[in-house]
């Protein structure tokens, strides 16, 4: 008799997005009108013309015997992963090289797969409130007993600080989701530093980083001397460049960074990940890494600087209502999620919400216990649609 994976029982009914979804498809057949959506982080922007026009000349290229390209590397193409280490990180004075950067379809699997690194017996510490992917997959591998939440509250403004506890996996989001605050330099140097000391690995999910806009915050674990030892670093194409439904990302594995073997000796993690991807992964497509590389020209630059400015700007129109309101609110400065407090039961007011208001929001709760009497609202929207949308809000709150 097959035995299922009975991790898997230990997962709540619904992801936590798919239970959104499923509210909005009642609510439309129910009301006959399609709400406005402030919830899940989806772009509304079109693809970067530069991105495009790399998609068409690499599907050209495909479609003829002499210039077809069959399976890429698992790894992802050089001339993506050399834009990314020379853009991304050696222009900011950060030495990670082409060879430590793995292309992938997207910051959710990455982030979702790469606890198949470790041990079934490492405990896990993760912030709460959290991005589900984090939880969710350590429960799956059989690790929800090895899981520990860090509180994050209105008190540490939602910045858990490093724990007195050892714990061997640590999961760090920023800009946060779901949040949207941020950490400075210092905050992000005591969590190297826990690392370091308790010989852990931090898997440091930047898939926000574009949406930094105060100069003096770091724009990657890499800034902080020694990470490269003990942090993982994810970062995405889905927010900043429209790659939600086009799919690119990349995870960077330092070839310094290593865990440890049963009998206590230092394993390099990059060898490891390499093999995993080369089992479980045949490249991301050729046309969609040629698309990601035109990003890096002076053109994609300032589409993706275009494109983050928006969303930014709507994040401020959501941010000043609140404000004209006296709703006490976070993020939404270096990161394009507001989260903000709301009072009681979150899934009922954004059921409220959704009904009274036809606005889909974020309900705190589905982030963890921390997250209840919390709303997230997010600026992945047309300008028209936020300003309706927030006064809608504001209106029935
Ligand atoms: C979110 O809304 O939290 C994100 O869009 C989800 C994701 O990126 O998977």
């Amino acid at each position: 008799m097959i035995q299922i994976n009975s991790h898997l029982a230990g997962l709540q009914n619904n992801y936590l997005f798919s239970e959104i979804a499923a509210r909005v498809a009642r609510y439309k057949k129910e009301y006959q009108q399609k709400p406005i959506n402030l919830g899940i982080g989806d772009t509304v922007l079109p693809l970067p013309a530069s991105a495009v026009r790399a998609l068409h000349q690499a599907a050209e290229e495909i479609a003829h015997r002499h210039s077809f390209r069959g399976y890429g590397p698992e790894q992802g193409y050089s001339f993506l992963r050399a834009l990314i280490a020379e853009h991304d990180y050696q222009q900011r004075d950060i030495a990670i090289h082409e060879d430590e950067i793995f292309i992938s379809d997207g910051a959710k699997s990455d982030a979702a797969n790469i606890q198949e690194l470790f041990s079934s017996h490492s405990s896990v510490a993760i912030p709460n409130p959290v991005y589900p992917v984090y939880q969710d997959t350590n429960i799956i591998a059989g690790r929800g007993s090895t899981l520990h939440y860090l509180a994050g509250t209105a008190d540490n403004d939602f910045i858990p600080r490093p724990p007195s506890e050892q714990y061997n996996l640590i999961y760090l989001c920023y800009p946060n989701n779901p949040t949207g605050v941020m950490c400075n330099r210092g905050m992000l140097a005591q969590w190297v530093e826990y690392a370091l000391e308790n010989n852990a690995i931090i898997v440091y999910d930047a898939a926000y980083e574009s949406f930094i806009c105060d100069p003096e915050l770091p724009h990657s674990i890499y800034e902080i001397p020694n990470a490269d030892q003990v942090a993982i670093e994810i970062r995405s194409f889905s927010k900043n460049a429209s790659f939600t439904g086009t799919r690119c990302a990349f995870t960077v594995v330092p070839k310094k960074c290593h865990g440890y073997n049963a009998q206590q000796q230092p394993v390099a993690l990059h060898p490891l990940w390499l093999r995993r991807c080369a089992t479980k992964f045949n490249g991301l497509s050729y046309p969609v890494q040629r698309a990601a590389a035109a990003l890096y020209s002076p053109e994609g630059k300032q589409e993706i600087q275009e494109r983050v400015s928006y969303y930014m700007q709507n994040a401020a129109i959501i941010r000043q209502a609140l404000r004209n309101r006296s709703i006490r609110h976070w993020g939404g400065i270096d990161a394009p999620y507001i989260w903000l407090e709301a009072g009681g039961d979150s899934w009922k007011l954004f059921d409220r919400l959704l009904q009274h208001a036809a606005v889909v929001t974020t309900p705190g709760a589905g982030f963890g216990s921390c997250g209840e009497g919390y709303l997230r609202i997010s600026a992945f929207n047309l300008r028209e649609n936020v300003e309706r949308a927030t006064e809608r809000l504001l209106q029935i709150w």
